[in-house]
């Protein structure tokens, strides 16, 4: 599955490109919440994603909250209706359990996000809980980076942990994916892509969805 983000998408264009990739068979968009404090950068509020699942109430919103303040902002995403909301181990720590719980309490799918330097086995104990698992495949905190090379061998490592645990979700990639890093990342195990810059900001939205579509099929 192809999960764009649309954070380095045109902002006076978003209607018009949202629909384009909608009619290039998208059913999930990825939406970047950066608050300024867990990175560098700041995006889009709660509203986006209520007037987004208001205009198209039968596409899949995930929302990838980068933030340390889960208190005040899960909370706030989950009452947009969102589909599944996926949080920051590094920023729930301890309290990870809490936050899956409560996903799951108020109906929203449950992802965890690990950041590059986060070890896999961190994800251990939560696998029972979660839907999906994000792996970073850069630094968070900004569209159009460089995929890492560690990335598949951490995606390897997921599918193993996963695997020995006897449990079975999907691994979704975020950073830096094009036709040949989400090969790469798909050979690995990976089945979930988020796209931003590949899909927004080169030649026509259904070019580009069309060539990553064949490359992870
Ligand atoms: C980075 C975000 C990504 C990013 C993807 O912090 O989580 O979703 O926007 O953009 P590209 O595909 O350009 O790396
Ligand atoms: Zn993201």
């Amino acid at each position: 599955m192809i999960a764009p983000s649309i954070l380095n998408a045109n902002n006076m264009h978003l209607a018009n490109n949202i629909n384009a990739a909608i009619n290039s068979g998208i059913n999930r968009f990825h939406i970047d919440i950066m608050d300024g404090h867990f990175v560098p950068n700041l995006s889009y509020g709660p509203e986006l994603i209520k007037d987004l699942k208001k205009e198209f109430p039968n596409i899949e919103v995930e929302v990838h909250l980068m933030s340390n303040n889960l208190d005040q902002m899960i909370p706030l995403f989950v009452e947009t209706g969102c589909d599944l909301l996926e949080f920051h181990i590094e920023a729930a720590q301890s309290n990870t359990q809490k936050w899956l719980d409560y996903l799951k309490e108020n109906h929203i799918k449950a992802g965890i996000v690990l950041n590059p330097a986060t070890p896999i086995k961190e994800i251990t104990s939560y696998l029972p809980s979660l839907d999906q698992l994000l792996l970073m495949t850069v630094i968070p905190g900004f569209g159009g980076q460089q995929f890492r090379d560690d990335s598949a061998f951490r995606i390897k490592e997921a599918v193993q942990t996963i695997k020995a645990s006897h449990h079975n979700l999907p691994i979704e990639v975020d950073g830096g994916i094009n036709d040949i890093t989400a090969k790469i990342a798909k050979d690995a195990g990976a089945k979930i892509f988020v796209a931003g810059s590949y899909i927004f900001n080169k030649n026509t939205i259904k070019q580009q969805i069309d060539k990553l579509a064949k490359v992870i099929s």
